[in-house]
Order: C-alpha cells, then structure tokens, then sequence
C-alpha cells in the first residue's frame, strides 16, 4: 500500500484551506476540506429549518444527505448538496456563525468521519480540517497543526469575505472566529487540539508560499 496521507489541522481563519489545497497540488494527491462537508450538513438543516439544539434531526440530516466534492478544472474543489453546486452558499456568515453548533453533534461527526476514512482510504490525500490528525485519519502519515494570532486570522478572513461580497465588520469577525474556536475545541468529541505527533505550525508571520514549501519539504523528504 503506497497511499499517503497527510493531515492538516488548525484554528478557523489560519488559512489551512490555501494551504492544503496548493500542498495537495504540489504533491498530485487529493485536497479533502472536511470544513466543507460540515458547511454543507449545516446549510441543508438551515434549509430545512431544523432546530440546531435538536441532535436527532441534525443526525438525520448528515446520514441522509448526499455530499460530493469535485475538483474543477480550474484546480478548486466545487461542492455538491443532493447533486447541486452550493460551493458559494456554504461559506455565507449565517453557515459560518451555525456550522459550529452542527458539527459538536456526535451523530453528524460519526457519518462525516465514516465519509471521510472513505475517501482516504481510496487515494493519496492532503485532508484538512480541525480532527484529522487526533481523529478521523490518527495513522496519517505526516500531520501539521497551523496557528496564527486571532487578529491574523480575522484580517484574512475579512479580505476573503470582503472578495466575496459579504459586509461584515472587523469586530464581527473577530467575534466569529472568537466564538468557532471557542466551541470546536470544547466540544466532547474530536475537539480542535494538536495530535501530540504534530508539527506545529505558526502562519503569523509566513506567507502562504512559505508555509506551503515547508510542508512539501517535509513530506518529500519522506516519501
Ligand atoms: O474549515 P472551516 O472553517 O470551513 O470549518 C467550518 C466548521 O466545521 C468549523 O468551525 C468546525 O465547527 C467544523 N469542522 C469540524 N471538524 C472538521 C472540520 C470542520 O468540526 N474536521
């Protein structure tokens, strides 16, 4: 078996997305944002105007589902929500302040996680999101922890909402993050926290490029 997979985690904002996707790009295997996949569960319950204290149809919701991640010509990952494109939708400030609050429910991560072992199992994966090392792929065979300062992350945050037409304030965002992080890393199962065998990584200061290199780096070196 000469399947690889690398495991990419970290705050929300810390610009892991960029990131894994141009690695998974360098390297030629295939960039999973389970971020995307907890997006989209959330963006259907909204729809369907459930009631997000109530775990068993949040759970209901993620089983029954049909979620697909494609890859567009263009090199980014489109996603599709019962066979419609909502790669737009998902990333709107009313998922973002929701996700959260879907993805603590331990019936939604068991169907995600189960999804997800599945795609690694089938080919070389750079997967990114908040459990991969501790959780969903534990055996990866490299796993990177990105950081940076809540100030940091919400200035990008702001540019990339702001390039997408959304009008939130600083202070909003800052809050959003605040509150994302809060609730990922204090929910009891897969909280958002470094595997004990990760490199971790400080993005303050480095540029995406620079971040980018160090990894493939470190993965070449190996593999
Ligand atoms: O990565 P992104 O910011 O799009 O993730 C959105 C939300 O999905 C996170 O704030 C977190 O609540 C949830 N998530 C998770 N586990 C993952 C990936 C994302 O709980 N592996």
């Amino acid at each position: 078996d000469n399947r690889v997979s690398i495991a990419i985690d970290g705050p929300a904002g810390a610009g892991k997305s960029t990131v894994a996707r141009l690695v998974a790009e360098r390297l030629g295997y295939i960039y999973i944002d389970t971020g995307a996949m907890y997006r989209a569960v959330t963006l259907q319950a909204l729809m369907d105007k459930i009631n997000i204290n109530d775990e068993t149809a949040l759970t209901r919701v993620a089983v029954d589902v049909d979620i697909a991640l494609r890859v567009n010509e263009k090199g980014h990952t489109r996603v599709y929500l019962n066979s419609l494109d909502v790669s737009k939708e998902i990333r709107s400030p009313e998922v973002s302040r929701h996700v959260s609050l879907v993805s603590r429910v331990p019936g939604v991560r068991k169907r995600m996680t189960q999804l997800q072992r599945e795609m690694a199992a089938r080919c070389s994966v750079v997967m990114e999101g908040r459990d991969i090392g501790t959780h969903v792929l534990p055996d990866a065979d490299m796993k990177f922890f990105l950081t940076a300062s809540v100030e940091e992350r919400a200035r990008r945050r702001h540019a990339e909402l702001q390039e997408r037409g959304y009008t939130l304030s600083f202070a909003e965002i800052v809050e959003d993050i605040k509150q994302r992080d809060n609730i990922d890393a204090s929910r009891a199962v897969a909280p958002l926290k470094p595997a004990p065998d990760a490199e971790i990584i400080d993005c303050s200061i480095m540029t995406v490029e620079q971040v980018v290199n160090l990894i493939v780096t470190r993965v070449s070196g190996r593999f």
